[in-house]
């Protein structure tokens, strides 16, 4: 979003407002705001070094010096030297390669002078000397012991140095010392290659060779002389003054849009090729509003020119089917094929570019046994920093998201209540407005669990503060919020308004905690305020001043039951370049913006969460904070969403592998605004969004300040019933999707997952990403994305049945099917041999759920035999990080005929026996078998037995009713009321 002024922000706003009722805005990304790599320098730089290494005979200039390897303690280290013209010295690039007990790798370059603080700054900087070094200190929180096991090749090879590492010392580095180059392999296969196109740049650091000053200038006085700022103006003017083939054009100075970037440590990109050979499908690298397997960058029929860019940013009305960037970004990518995963993690905080291509080798009808294959090639750019690389060698999906997880933190366990509906717009207008909504949905019998509140809640866009006229009374709100345990989430960005009479920004100034400009004070920019200075959460001492602000008896009127969101954080500055900050502002310990862009976004948001937990002194309860901005480890304290998207059926199809994608990219709570935030969706897309949105992990409806109210009892009959029942859904299968946030939160798992990842062998499905599984439930979700659409065609990768969740028509057979979808319909499929757990008594909110007994269905696969988990705690405490949950599995064995359930929690402790008591009147309401064997036919009993239950009672008979299959659908049969305990061990035989 982009005003200039703050004066003009009203005038404009109505303007718009007026507008808007008028027109549909016209949708389109404003290009221009936004870089193409041509006119980011480093960016072109490289790409152009790219097409010069492939249009000739190039060796790349880097060599590692076999004197000063070491190998100690599952670490090599070395110098990688790299040459520059004949004479000059070489310039010197300290690298390690650790191998680490989980089987990663890790590589990094650094430079040595600027290690060493040899070097210096223009313009009489004060920014750091070093390459950025901390992205680790932000992102990473374990898996980084290393390896005991690692070891060198004892067979020497000339030229190359081997190290063997990973389980049973499977995976290899083949570490090539001229040019320098790596490959990892797996099981002697090779799965990676670093620099093999010798794109490696490290551009180091030079002093600007300023010219000698022409005669006529030398005459105009010793004064003008000494002026820097015009001695380099004329020098911009005198090209190719570097290293034969180097544009230095971008060097010292760049301008775009106005804004100047004083680039005091000139060029210092860090960029490399990593190639994939044998593989045809590359995912990940989060966020862009592209397919999940990704497209190649390099131009051709249907692919994209430009590289995938990840530099955070306010893209207002961003587009689809683009590699631009978004607001977040993952460095992490995976590549796919059939028995092989392997990914790349790419350290750097920096703006960063990532170019894709496939070269595909044609087999050779000459040469038996020579198959066709595809390799992928990727060039990674950064600006400034590290090169700094973890290398996974799978070989499965889920090894990559678990090593992942290790390194960068799993998935937050959330509260449940934030796993449920969150109804939001910009703007809920007053306390009463808010309180009149509640009812609203109660009146409807439409289950909710969180309103929220946009910055129009605010006293003039002060965080911390009510509209004294609006908001009279915040405290009654959260009260009469609370009475059917509902949330309230206001949202608090990271720009503070820079006015007087407003104490937060004078501590602000005076504590010395805003970001700086390049100059070392305090940097003012643009933002919903108006004129804005923006908390440095890189200063330890910010974040400490930050937790103080969300203090009960600091920002009075919110109470146990408020959580927050945080928007505006890449940071969103409206008259900054490319709406964000100045690449040269300082932060603490003056590193420069450039260094930690991707990672700002992050630290405020972690800095909220530690917030949240000290509230209030004994109140221990798991935050919720929502961001819009994100990197590697944002996981570890909240949610996330895809930001301003457009009430248009496009972006409802791509925001299914958008969340696909943030799943397998280790951020698995996403979601998009349902309904679309910018514009008025039709009645049948808001619909469509409602039975889409209940498959994303992070529920939210949300809608621009000028569209029209679209709570779901505004649309009418149907669609008004048709909404509610898509929320029953999400409701009901809330134990499911619990059940998946603690895989997410114990083995980095997605919570939706693509088939992909469920079915890695299966080749034509790869590319499969606009349908889902939720969890390991084997629910397979193909949402409606088509305007006008009856039915679907949903994409079954393997030989189980395939059973309708609503009436158990079967379908079976690997390949497309037509699953009927009428508007009031939502296609979802549930794959045989699973156990899904559900609740299904309809409530008003999840909280008043929390003792409600659950159904389990037992979806028998080919053999006649299922297996599922469930997972549950009190959905609110940290208790259950000392044992205080449930954990169990349910399986039924086709052969024995029973159902049984066992535990899967490892240690009982005093909390779990805790847990368990206030749960011990929780059972299971119901049994449901699908797929029930025909043998069953006139039964009306089955043998229930309960562990600990008295002996009198130890084997009951229990009603059963069997339903025969008619047509497609298949028989089920149903057991009610068995009685058994959710906490419990249990048996229920059929036979
Ligand atoms: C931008 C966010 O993306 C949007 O969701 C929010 O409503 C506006 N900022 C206003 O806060």
């Amino acid at each position: 979003m982009m005003f200039t002024t703050a004066a003009r922000w009203p005038a404009v706003f109505l303007l718009l407002s007026a507008l808007c009722t008028l027109f549909v805005p016209a949708v389109t990304v404003k290009h221009e705001n936004f870089k193409t790599c041509d006119q980011s320098g480093f960016c072109k730089r490289n790409r152009q070094f790219a097409d010069d290494a492939a249009a000739s005979s190039w060796t790349s200039p880097y060599a590692l010096d076999p004197a000063t390897i070491t190998f100690k303690n599952g670490q090599l280290s070395g110098t990688v030297f790299k040459t520059l013209k004949e004479g000059e010295a070489q310039v010197r690039l300290p690298l390690t390669v650790t191998f680490l007990e989980s089987g990663v790798a890790r590589v990094t370059l650094d430079e040595e002078r600027r290690l060493k603080g040899d070097v210096d700054l223009r313009h009489g900087s004060q920014a750091r000397k070093e390459r950025y070094n901390e992205a680790g200190k932000w992102a990473l929180v374990g898996g980084l012991k290393v390896a005991d096991g690692a070891a060198l090749s004892e067979k020497a090879e000339a030229g190359y140095t081997k190290v063997f590492y990973g389980d049973a010392g499977k995976h290899q580095a083949v570490i090539r010392h001229a040019p320098f180059g790596i490959e990892f392999q797996r099981d002697g296969e090779t799965q990676i290659k670093f620099n093999d196109r010798g794109l490696l740049n490290m551009e180091h650091w030079r002093q600007k060779v300023e010219p000698p000053p022409k005669e006529e200038e030398k005459k105009e006085g010793d004064e003008e002389n000494k002026d820097e700022e015009k001695t380099e103006e004329k020098v911009e003017e005198k090209k190719d003054e570097g290293p034969k083939g180097e544009d230095e054009s971008t060097w010292w100075e760049e301008t775009f849009g106005g804004n100047t970037d004083s680039k005091p440590r000139g060029p210092e990109a860090a960029a490399l090729d990593i190639s994939f050979p044998g593989y045809e499908h590359v995912f990940g690298i989060p966020e862009h509003a592209t397919r999940l397997s990704l497209k190649t960058t390099r131009g051709g029929d249907g692919n994209y020119k430009e590289p995938y860019r990840l530099y955070n940013a306010d893209v207002f009305e961003y587009e689809m089917d683009s590699p631009m960037t978004l607001y977040g970004a993952i460095p992490f990518m995976q590549a796919h094929r059939k028995g092989s995963t392997v990914g790349v993690f790419w350290l750097n905080a920096a703006e960063t570019w990532v170019d894709v291509v496939k070269s595909k080798t044609t087999a050779n009808p000459l040469a038996l046994g020579l198959k066709g294959h595809t390799d992928i090639q990727t060039h990674w750019i950064s600006e400034s920093g590290l090169l700094d690389v973890f290398v996974f060698l799978g070989p499965t999906p889920q090894d990559l998201t678990r090593q992942y997880g290790e390194l960068t933190g799993y998935t937050a366990m959330p509260q449940s209540f934030a796993i449920a509906y969150h109804q939001c717009r910009w703007n809920y207008v007053t306390d009463e407005d808010v309180k009149d909504v509640d009812r609203k949905f109660d009146k409807f019998n439409i289950p909710y669990d969180v309103i929220w509140l946009d910055i129009e809640y605010t006293h003039e866009k002060k965080y911390f503060t009510w509209d004294p006229l609006t908001f009279v009374n915040p405290t009654k709100m959260h009260k009469h919020l609370d009475k059917r345990e509902r949330k309230l989430v206001a949202i608090i960005d990271p720009h503070i308004k820079n006015t007087n009479d407003y104490p937060v920004i004078d501590e602000l100034k005076k504590k010395g905690l805003a970001v700086k400009n390049k100059d070392g004070g305090d940097y003012e920019g643009w933002c919903w305020p108006g004129s804005s200075m923006w908390i440095d959460c890189f200063n330890p001492a910010a974040i400490t001043w930050w937790k103080g602000l969300f203090k009960y008896d600091s920002f009075k009127g919110t109470a146990p039951n408020t959580f927050i969101w945080n928007d505006m954080n890449e940071p969103s500055v409206f008259n900054g370049p490319e709406t964000t900050m100045p690449k040269d502002n300082l932060h603490h310990d003056n590193w420069e913006h450039r260094d930690v862009h991707n990672i700002n976004g992050m630290t405020f948001h972690n800095a909220t969460y530690e917030a949240m937990l000290e509230r209030k002194k004994g109140e221990i309860r798991r935050p919720f904070v929502l961001t819009r901005a994100f990197y590697s480890g944002s996981q570890r304290v909240g949610a996330m969403w895809t930001g301003d998207n457009l009430a248009e059926w496009s972006h409802l199809e791509a925001s299914i592998p958008m969340v696909l994608n943030q799943g397998i990219s280790g951020f698995p709570f996403s979601g998009a605004d349902v309904g679309g935030f910018f514009g008025n969706p039709s009645k049948e897309l808001l619909t469509r969004w409602y039975q889409t949105g209940i498959f994303y992990p992070f529920f939210r409806g949300h809608a621009h300040i000028d569209t029209r109210r679209r709570e779901p009892y505004i649309a009418g009959s149907p669609y008004t019933e048709i909404i509610t029942q898509a929320l029953r859904l999400r409701y009901q299968l809330l134990p499911a999707w619990y059940t998946a946030f603690h895989e997410a939160a114990t083995i980095g798992a997605p919570i939706i997952r693509p088939n992909f990842y469920i079915h890695p062998e299966d080749e034509k499905g790869f590319a499969v990403d606009d349908q889902l599984y939720v969890g390991s439930t084997g629910l397979l979700a193909k949402p409606v994305t088509k305007e006008g659409a009856e039915s679907v065609s949903v994409y079954i990768a393997d030989d189980q049945p395939y059973y309708n969740y609503f009436d158990y028509t079967v379908y079976q057979g690997a390949g497309q099917h037509t699953v009927p979808a009428p508007l009031d319909t939502i296609p979802l499929l549930m794959q045989g041999g699973h156990v899904i757990p559900r609740r299904d008594r309809p409530r008003r909110s999840s909280g008043l759920m929390k003792f409600d007994p659950f159904t389990l269905v037992v979806v028998l696969d080919k053999d006649g035999n299922a297996a599922g988990t469930l997972y549950v705690d009190d959905g609110e405490t940290f208790d259950y990080q000392q044992g205080a949950y449930i954990h169990r599995r349910f399986s039924f064995d086709g052969k024995r005929n029973a159902l049984t359930s066992t535990n899967l929690h490892p240690r009982a402790t005093v909390k779990t026996d805790a847990y368990l008591k206030t749960m011990a009147k929780v059972r299971v309401e119901k049994v449901i078998v699908v797929g029930a064997p025909k043998a069953w036919k006139g039964k009306s009993q089955v043998v229930v037995s309960e562990e600990g239950a008295k002996e009198s009672a130890r084997k009951r008979q229990v009603g059963f009713e069997y339903y025969e299959s008619s047509g497609k659908k298949a028989a089920w049969a149903v057991v009610r009321d068995p009685k058994v305990a959710i906490g419990k061990g249990w048996k229920i035989d059929f036979s």
